[in-house]
Parts: C-alpha cells; structure tokens; sequence
C-alpha cells in the first residue's frame, strides 16, 4: 500500500510525500491538545526518561512531560517553536513520532548566530521504527527552518546512540563539537555531539 506525508494546520508550508508501504498514510502535522498523553508516552518510552531510577517512577516522568507540552502548547509563538507529531491511521490519529523545532536566543556555540533553530525531543515509537518515520520529521523541521528564514539547523545527540547518529550523518549533519557528560556510574560517562547541518 502506498502512504505519504503532509503537514496539516500549518503554519508554515510543507509539501512532503513519503512511502512506508507498511504501516499506511503517516501524517506529519503540528501538535494538538488531544495528542499530549500519546506525544508524553513516546518520549517518555523512546527516551526511558526516569527509567534510571526505576520503572515505577515511570508515569510520574510521563506526567511531568505531558505538563510540559501542555504549557508550550499554550505559549506556541510559530515563529519561534513548533512541535510536530507523526501519526498513523486517519480516524484514530495515532501518535508514532514527535519533534521540536525551536528559533533559539542562546549563544551555546562561538560559531553560531545570535539566533539559531534547533532540534529536539525527536522520538518514534518502537513498533514503527526504520520506516522513514524519524527522517520525515527532521526533515519537516528543516523547512520549517528555512521558511523562518535560518541556513543551518543544530542538534544535540549522544555519541552512543546508534540509530539517531546514523540517521543524523545520512542526512548531512556535521559533528561541530563534542562534551562530555557525567553519569552516576563513572565508566559510563559518554559524550554530547553537538550537530550542524547547512539547508539548502
Ligand atoms: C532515532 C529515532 C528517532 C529514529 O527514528 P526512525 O523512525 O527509526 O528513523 P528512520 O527510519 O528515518 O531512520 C533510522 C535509520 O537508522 C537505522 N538504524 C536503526 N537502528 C540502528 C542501529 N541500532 N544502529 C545503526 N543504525 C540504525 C535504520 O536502519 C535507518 O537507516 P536506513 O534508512 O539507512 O535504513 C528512533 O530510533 C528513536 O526514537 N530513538 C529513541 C529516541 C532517540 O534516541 N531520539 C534521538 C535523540 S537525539
């Protein structure tokens, strides 16, 4: 079966067409208010948010992130935030993937500009990864990007993350700098790559 993407509610525009031929049509749209609990599931569940310090503790990560969405849902300027959701079947609208795409005032880095728009919270259930779910969404957010009017897009991924590292370097992302950071158990200390990757 053939599926393809579009973005609905827009603030911007986005034309992308995309084939999974196994899970159907995947719609990439902005984040509404009905979709905070599955959007807080599957960060909360990609991420293993609080999983460190024990399952149990589990649904109070979850709602912690749901009241985030919550509030950013409420502040929303499309000009300077937009989170996208990607879902699947048309009359239940399925929540699959998240991502967040923000026009950012903090100089982190010596060689970026005052503003700069920046990736987060990238998440897609387990049962539909490697389909392109991942790929469509970042690549929505580089038009977003585009149309607010930036030439590159930056992203924070862990060096031990296989599958967004892979997913990040096929799509042209750069390695501009590396932290790194501390964990509870020394020998599992790991490094932040801080990521970059020009639009066309
Ligand atoms: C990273 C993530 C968002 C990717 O989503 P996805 O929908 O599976 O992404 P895509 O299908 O577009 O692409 C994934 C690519 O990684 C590959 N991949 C999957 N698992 C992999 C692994 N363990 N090692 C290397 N590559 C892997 C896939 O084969 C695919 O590459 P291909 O197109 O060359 O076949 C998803 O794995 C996820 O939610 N992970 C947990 C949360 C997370 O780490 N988010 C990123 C934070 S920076």
């Amino acid at each position: 079966m053939n599926s393809s993407f579009y973005l609905s509610n827009p603030p911007v525009v986005l034309n992308e067409k995309f084939t999974t031929g196994t899970v159907g049509t995947v719609t990439v749209r902005v984040l509404e208010q009905a979709d905070i609990i599955q959007a807080a599931n599957v960060i909360g569940d990609s991420f293993q948010i609080g999983a460190a310090f024990g399952r149990w503790l589990m649904p109070l990560f979850k709602l912690g992130i749901r009241e985030d969405l919550y509030s950013r849902l409420r502040e929303q300027d499309p000009q300077r935030a937009i989170a996208l959701v990607a879902t699947v079947n048309r009359s239940t609208s399925k929540v699959v993937g998240t991502i967040e795409v923000t026009n950012r005032g903090t100089l982190y880095h010596a060689s970026l500009a005052k503003r700069y728009a920046y990736i987060a919270n990238l998440a897609v259930d387990d049962g539909y990864r490697s389909l392109g779910i991942g790929r469509q969404l970042v690549s929505q957010c580089e038009s977003i990007a585009s149309q607010w009017g930036f030439g590159y897009i930056y992203l924070h991924v862990m060096s031990e993350n296989p599958a967004a590292n892979h997913l990040y370097t096929k799509m042209g992302f750069e390695v501009l700098c590396s932290d790194r950071t501390w964990h509870l158990l020394p020998w599992k200390r790991s490094s932040r790559l801080f990521l970059r990757k020009a639009l066309a």
